[in-house]
């Protein structure tokens, strides 16, 4: 990994006191490199215009940069570029594509999501079953939070249309083999829908590989701006499918009595796109490329393992999820016997650390280890081996103040 990464971040200046800030939130949010900062500052301060109205200089340069930005999420995907449909984020992907598929789905059909989902990729598919009298079906976990791929196969059937199912778990950093789960939802005729936040920002995709049918990420989880987001979808399902939001930048044609569609992605992309926040997330995914994601998952791998080591000898601990032994994300989800997780995780704070604590927006996840939330450090390409040690001992702090 680069050396010296945080300096490319300015927000580790801005918020170091006498202690450097050390930042384990980033399933959550990711910070933004100078380089994206700049991407959408120049937007905003050279060539802002819609991009739908390209007629003169800088409406052709915007149209540009906003078409450049879909081609590098789609080369991130190895998808192409017709297939990409730019949101505010992984939950209006979800909900978006829960919306266009509402057609294929009649009564007594299935939908399965699992019990590690988070609540955007659960609340979505419950709706729509609710919407169509479909099946709403939970897929249960091992006792470690990990779903089984016996536990797919065996509950998916000819009755099964849809398979919502989260590539990495948000709450404790398991890693579902979902090119596995794609093939099984595809042999018993159902399509998959892979929510990506926690994958995408992490680890290589390739959407031809996995052969998802539909796939999620949000912009600002991948170092890019807040409220952007991607909807993957297969070209021969956009073709097909009618959009579920109407208005401008989305006709062929429009009068009284009916109206037509452009071309997908377009006609998924009514009303004026966050242009800035596009062409800002282009720019996020060329410093991660410029990185590699190999490199990045690799270097987040071994810091969890580090943290997790560590945690894992000291009273009072209890970690969630499974563990080292198993491939998981950079994602250490734990308890401190006695304390409330926001407790903890405002000692951190004291610490000029940044933790998550709570239930994570994964309620179903939550009871099944029967708790009602946990501590949650989340490792990416900007921690460092201090960052985990910062952690520890802040975690051995909290642990000795409520006398552990
Ligand atoms: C696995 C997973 N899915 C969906 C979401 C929702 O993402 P957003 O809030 O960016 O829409 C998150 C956010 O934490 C997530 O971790």
């Amino acid at each position: 990994m680069k050396k010296d990464i945080k300096n490319d971040f300015p927000i580790f200046k801005a918020q170091s006191d006498e202690r450097p800030f050390v930042f384990l939130d980033s399933a959550a949010v990711s910070q933004m490199p100078q380089t994206v900062i700049d991407a959408v500052s120049e937007f905003y301060s050279t060539y802002k215009a819609n991009v739908h109205s390209g007629i003169y200089g800088i409406g052709m340069r915007a149209v540009e940069a906003y078409e450049g930005a879909r081609n590098a999420v789609a080369e991130f995907l190895s998808a192409d570029s017709n297939e990409i449909i730019f949101t505010s984020g992984t939950t209006a992907s979800l909900n978006m594509a829960a919306r266009m598929l509402e057609s294929r789905i009649t009564a007594g059909d299935e939908i399965m999501v699992s019990t590690m989902e988070h609540h955007s990729n659960f609340i979505p598919w419950q709706e729509l079953a609710k919407r169509t009298n479909a099946i709403f079906i939970m897929l249960p976990l091992e006792k470690d939070g990990t779903l089984s791929l016996n536990t797919v196969r065996a509950m998916a059937g000819p009755r099964t249309k849809i398979i919502a199912i989260t590539h990495v778990s948000h709450a404790t950093g398991a890693v579902n083999d979902v090119r596995e789960i794609c093939r099984m939802a595809h042999g018993v005729g159902a399509l998959c829908v892979v929510d990506a936040a926690q994958s995408a920002p992490h680890m290589p995709i390739d959407v031809r590989d996995i052969d998802c049918d539909f796939l999620a990420f949000s912009g600002q989880k991948v170092l890019g701006p807040t409220g952007t987001g991607v909807l993957y979808g297969k070209e021969k399902h956009l073709c097909e499918l009618t959009p579920v939001i109407f208005g401008g930048g989305m006709i062929r044609h429009v009068s009284a009595e009916d109206s037509t569609w452009a071309d997908a992605p377009q006609k998924f992309e009514a009303g004026t796109p966050h242009a800035a926040g596009a062409i800002g997330l282009g720019a996020a995914l060329s410093y991660i490329e410029g990185i590699g994601r190999k490199e990045i998952m690799a270097h987040e791998r071994n810091l969890a393992r580090m943290a997790r080591r560590a945690l894992m000898n000291m009273p009072g601990i209890h970690l969630y999820g499974p563990g080292n032994e198993k491939e998981t994300s950079g994602i250490v989800s734990f308890t401190v016997e006695g304390a409330h997780p926001h407790d903890v995780a405002e000692i951190l704070s004291r610490e000029n650390i940044a933790v998550r604590a709570g239930h994570h927006c994964a309620l179903p996840l939550m009871n099944h280890f029967g708790i009602s939330g946990t501590i949650r450090a989340s490792f990416y390409l900007y921690n460092t081996e201090e960052d985990v040690e910062r952690l520890v001992a802040g975690v051995q702090k909290a642990g000795d103040m409520f006398q552990v």
